[in-house]
């Protein structure tokens, strides 16, 4: 239940018309955690099963890579640049970006915010926006983790510059007929998924992205749930906290 217009226009910036049946309870969730923690994973779950778009600014960052080619503005270089060493986008950049995009917000389908915030002006930011579009959030999931784990799950990553999809050397082989999207043949490892940029990526998360869950705990919103166990096991954990 992917909707796939929702998601062209947040990645490619295309224009939105959808006319696919809306879910009957749209959830809009923000996915919060470490890197590696399991997010884009469990958006993949969540989306199939209500619907809801999974709109992450990393693969917003990692499409315009794959598409920009000479057409990428300074703006998108020097954001990639700053990515692949594992050090976070400005604010500035990551919020105009979204909100270019924030028809993807309101177009009735739901939406899993995966990557974004990252920082509390980032947060506030998001706030106005949700504001001036009359939205609101449904909850924060708050994936944790111990670091040997992150540092696993990130090292055996592999990912599909097609369809977007996460596989992992040792927990999730890819296997022939897995995806009928990409058939395993555009499987990279990220160049922020190297020894040092894991590093600077964890650093940065504890400075800067850990203190959104204070943020949001003042809201009421935060769930916290461990990302311990399989990736079922997770997404059940994740269920008993939907509205
Ligand atoms: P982004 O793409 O958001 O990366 P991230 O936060 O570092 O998170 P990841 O995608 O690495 O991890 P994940 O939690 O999605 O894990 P996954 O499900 O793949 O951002 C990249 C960069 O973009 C940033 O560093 C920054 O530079 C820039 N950026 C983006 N947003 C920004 C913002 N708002 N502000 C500033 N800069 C921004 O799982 C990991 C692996 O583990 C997979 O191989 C998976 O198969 C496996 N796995 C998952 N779950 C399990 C499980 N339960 N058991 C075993 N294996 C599992
Ligand atoms: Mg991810």
């Amino acid at each position: 239940m992917v909707n796939q217009e929702v998601l062209d226009a947040w990645l490619y910036g295309k224009k939105l018309e959808c006319t696919a049946k809306r879910p009957d309870r749209p959830y809009r969730f923000i996915l919060l955690g470490a890197p590696g923690v399991g997010k884009g994973t469990q958006a993949v779950f969540l989306s199939e099963k209500y619907g809801a778009v999974q709109l992450s600014t990393g693969d917003l960052f990692r499409a315009a890579k794959t598409t920009g080619g000479d057409a990428l503005t300074p703006v998108m270089q020097a954001a990639l640049d700053t990515m692949n060493k594992g050090h976070l986008v400005s604010d500035e950049t990551v919020v105009d970006l979204v909100r270019e995009r924030r028809d993807c917000l309101s177009s009735g389908y739901g939406f899993l915010l995966d990557g974004f915030p990252r920082t509390v002006a980032q947060a506030e930011a998001l706030d106005t926006l949700l504001a001036e579009i009359g939205e609101s959030l449904d909850g924060v999931l708050n994936y944790t983790l111990p670091t040997e784990e992150v540092v696993r799950r990130l090292s055996g990553r592999r990912t599909c510059t097609k369809c977007k999809r996460t596989w992992h050397v040792e927990f999730n082989p890819f296997r022939p007929g897995d995806c009928q999207d990409c058939s395993g043949e555009y499987l990279i490892q990220r160049e922020d998924d190297q020894p040092d940029a894991i590093r600077v990526r964890l650093e940065t998360y504890e400075k800067s992205t850990a203190p959104l869950a204070a943020y949001y705990e003042k809201t009421g919103l935060l769930y916290t749930i461990s990302a311990a166990g399989t990736p079922e096991e997770v997404f059940a954990r994740t269920e008993e906290c939907l509205p």
